[in-house]
Formats: structure tokens, C-alpha cells, sequence
């Protein structure tokens, strides 16, 4: 029997891949994976020049991020996911969860001022490691979400005057791994850890 899941998975995915169904109509992974990486440089620049003091680090321009950034791609660009998602051994935000529990967020960022004036450096890689373990948690696109979820933060991290957060230092599993514990034990402290060492001045 198909599943609901793998007939709702399809609409996302081409058939028995992880490719995802894409307006240009690349089917190969190297390719698809290049076409990415060109319109995220890109989106960098373009998400740099707009930053300016009056920017507004909520929902929307979360959303407007991963948006803008891959319209050209997927048509889904900037929607929230609507069904379940796991992967390895975790189990994110429910679905029909998510638009709540981002609202919740955001609403608690915005409480906080969106990080912007933060007392101490030592207090802002805390709390900014606490919303993006939230964010990783919550993995509210289809795909996409490690970059743009990146990107919003190396956004704020620039608006407060550092330069980025780098994260070549560390293996792509060591970030899975610290992901597994924001997701699987709400634990933040090893996404904190490369934030703290990752900061640049
Ligand atoms: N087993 C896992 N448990 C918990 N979180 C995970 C796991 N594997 C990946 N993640 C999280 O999901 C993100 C990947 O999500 P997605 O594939 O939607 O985005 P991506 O832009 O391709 O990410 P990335 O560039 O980081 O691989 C990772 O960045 C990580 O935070
Ligand atoms: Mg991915």
C-alpha cells in the first residue's frame, strides 16, 4: 500500500530519490547541489547590501530568506512543510506543528530584541545558539533548512558587527551530531560550542 506520507514525500521528491522536483528540471545531484550553491553566494550578497539598522530578524524575513533565495528553483520556496519529517534517528516538529511553534519563536526573538543589543558577547553566542537549536529542531522547510537556518544567523551575527560564523573547522558530522542533541535532547551546548569557536571578530 503507498503510504500518505510517501505520496505526499513524492510531490517533493523525484520518485524513489532524495532529488528534489525542481522548476529548471535537473535531475542529477552534483548538479542540482552546484545550482544551489551559486544562488545561495548570491543570496549572500544580496541579504549583506540590505542589512541596515532598521532590519527586522522575524518570521517574515526568515521565511523571505529561503524565499527569495531558491524561488528560482522550487516552487515550494519559502513555504512551510506540511508533513512529518525524520531523519537519522530524529523526529523534528511535527507538521501540522510548525506554524504555531515558529510563531511562538519568533515572538520569543522578538522579545529579546532580536538579539541586537545584547550585554556581552558571551551572553549573545548563548542566546543565539538557543534560537537556532530551536530552528534546527523545528526544520520547518522541505529542504534547505541547515543553509537558510545558517544564513539567518550569519545575517544577525553580521548586523551586530562580526564578521560570520565559520564553520570549516568542524566535519559535517560533528554538526549533524550537535544537531541530534538540540533535536533529540533539547541540549544546545555542543551548537554553542562551534558558535563560540566559529564567531569571527
Ligand atoms: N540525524 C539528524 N538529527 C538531527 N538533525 C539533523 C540530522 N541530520 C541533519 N540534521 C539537521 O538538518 C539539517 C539539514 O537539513 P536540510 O537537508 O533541510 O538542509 P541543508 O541545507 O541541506 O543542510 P546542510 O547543508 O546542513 O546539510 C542539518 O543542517 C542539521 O541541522
Ligand atoms: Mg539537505
Amino acid at each position: 500500500m503507498v503510504s500518505k506520507y510517501h505520496l505526499e514525500n513524492s510531490l517533493i521528491y523525484l520518485d524513489g530519490s532524495d532529488i528534489p522536483r525542481n522548476i529548471v528540471g535537473i535531475t542529477d545531484s552534483d548538479e542540482l547541489h552546484e545550482f544551489e550553491r551559486e544562488l545561495l553566494t548570491e543570496a549572500y550578497q544580496v541579504f549583506y547590501n540590505e542589512l541596515d539598522d532598521n532590519t527586522v530578524f522575524d518570521e517574515a524575513y526568515f521565511k523571505s530568506l529561503h524565499q527569495r533565495t531558491f524561488e528560482s528553483l522550487y516552487d515550494w520556496a519559502g513555504q512551510y512543510r506540511q508533513f512529518n519529517m525524520t531523519k537519522g534517528g530524529s523526529r523534528f516538529c511535527q507538521g501540522a506543528y510548525i506554524e504555531s511553534n515558529s510563531r511562538k519563536l519568533f515572538y520569543e526573538l522578538e522579545k529579546e530584541d532580536y538579539l541586537k543589543n545584547m550585554h556581552s558577547k558571551t551572553e549573545f553566542i548563548k542566546r543565539l545558539a538557543y534560537f537556532k537549536c530551536e530552528l534546527i529542531a523545528l526544520h520547518p522547510f522541505y529542504e534547505l533548512n541547515g543553509r537558510i537556518i545558517r544564513l539567518f544567523f550569519d545575517m544577525i551575527v553580521r548586523y551586530n558587527n562580526y564578521r560570520y560564523i565559520d564553520y570549516s573547522s568542524i566535519t559535517p558530522e560533528d554538526y549533524i551530531n550537535a544537531s541530534i542533541k538540540c533535536v533529540q535532547f533539547a541540549d544546545c551546548t555542543a551548537i554553542e560550542k562551534i558558535i563560540a569557536n566559529g564567531l569571527k571578530d
